[in-house]
């Protein structure tokens, strides 16, 4: 089926009317307002937003993402001997409506800063979540922040959404944002999804090249790129050292997650 409407051009649209369709969870929010704040407390981003960075319009299960997310953040920082509340400026590079950034909302101590290249999002968080700012960057950098202004860089599914080039140049640039010494957070899907793999893209996967479908759509969901554990040491070591990679469950199944530090 996703082969045929490819080849015929219709991938894109029907994949915008599966996120329209997702909408119809969140129908009760229409008429009860109450259900548009979240269980934290907090704005719920529109249910199209939602869909767009979790895949689900269900506010309860965009809520207990956004709990997953917050938690492997502050345990890889742990894990590598850091205080999450004594980091001078944490940045969430690919912010999305804020499902991660929302978590921080009572923690004192670091200046928080988001950036996405859609600018819906963008002001949506910039709206809804004011005690963090907001900037919105282009699908290739530069980022608009000045050189090793952040001690913590996280950006969680979104190389999973980027070609090879544009994920050597992102790279590259969330060095240049990133302290010496401060570290970086990224998730990939590896070999939890290898399943999904054609033969074809299973052998060069095996091989340890990466494997992206719908390069055209890069930077939207639609466009999934498959990192093998090769791959992302050879992408990573080029500006970090690689610390840890382990496998969380953070939303429709697990990510490999990434810690690394920039050593000079
Ligand atoms: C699956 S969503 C995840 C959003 C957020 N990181 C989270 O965990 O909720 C992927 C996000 O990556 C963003 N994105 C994709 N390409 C980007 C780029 N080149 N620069 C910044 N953001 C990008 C998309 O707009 C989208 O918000």
């Amino acid at each position: 089926m996703a082969v045929a409407l490819e080849r015929v051009g219709l991938q894109r649209p029907a994949y915008r009317m599966w996120e329209w369709g997702q909408t119809a969870y969140a129908l009760p929010e229409l008429l009860f307002p109450a259900r548009r704040l979240g269980s934290d407390g907090l704005p719920l981003p529109p249910p199209l937003l939602r869909v767009q960075v979790s895949g689900t319009a269900r506010a309860e299960e965009f809520i207990a993402q956004s709990h997953r997310a917050a938690r492997t953040v502050r345990d890889m920082v742990r894990l590598a001997g850091r205080e999450f509340e004594a980091l001078e400026a944490v940045f969430d590079f690919g912010c999305g409506c804020g499902r991660v950034m929302r978590r921080w909302s009572d923690v004192s101590g670091p200046a928080f800063v988001g950036s996405d290249y859609n600018r819906n999002l963008v002001d949506w968080c910039r709206t809804n979540l004011p005690f963090a700012s907001f900037e919105v960057n282009g699908l290739t950098p530069p980022l608009p922040f000045a050189d090793e202004q952040f001690e913590l860089v996280y950006s969680l599914s979104v190389f999973t959404h980027l070609t090879e080039p544009l994920q050597n140049e992102w790279i590259a640039e969330l060095r240049r944002v990133t302290k010496p010494g401060g570290l970086i957070l990224l998730t990939t899907r590896g070999d939890a999804w290898a399943w999904k793999l054609t033969s074809q893209e299973r052998a060069r996967y095996d091989r340890g090249d990466l494997v992206v479908r719908y390069r055209e759509v890069t930077g939207t969901n639609l466009c999934a790129a498959f990192h093998p554990s090769r791959y992302v040491r050879e992408l990573l070591g080029r500006s970090f050292a690689l610390k840890q990679s382990v496998a969380v469950g953070l939303e429709d199944g697990l990510q490999d997650v990434h810690l690394a530090e920039r050593t000079d």
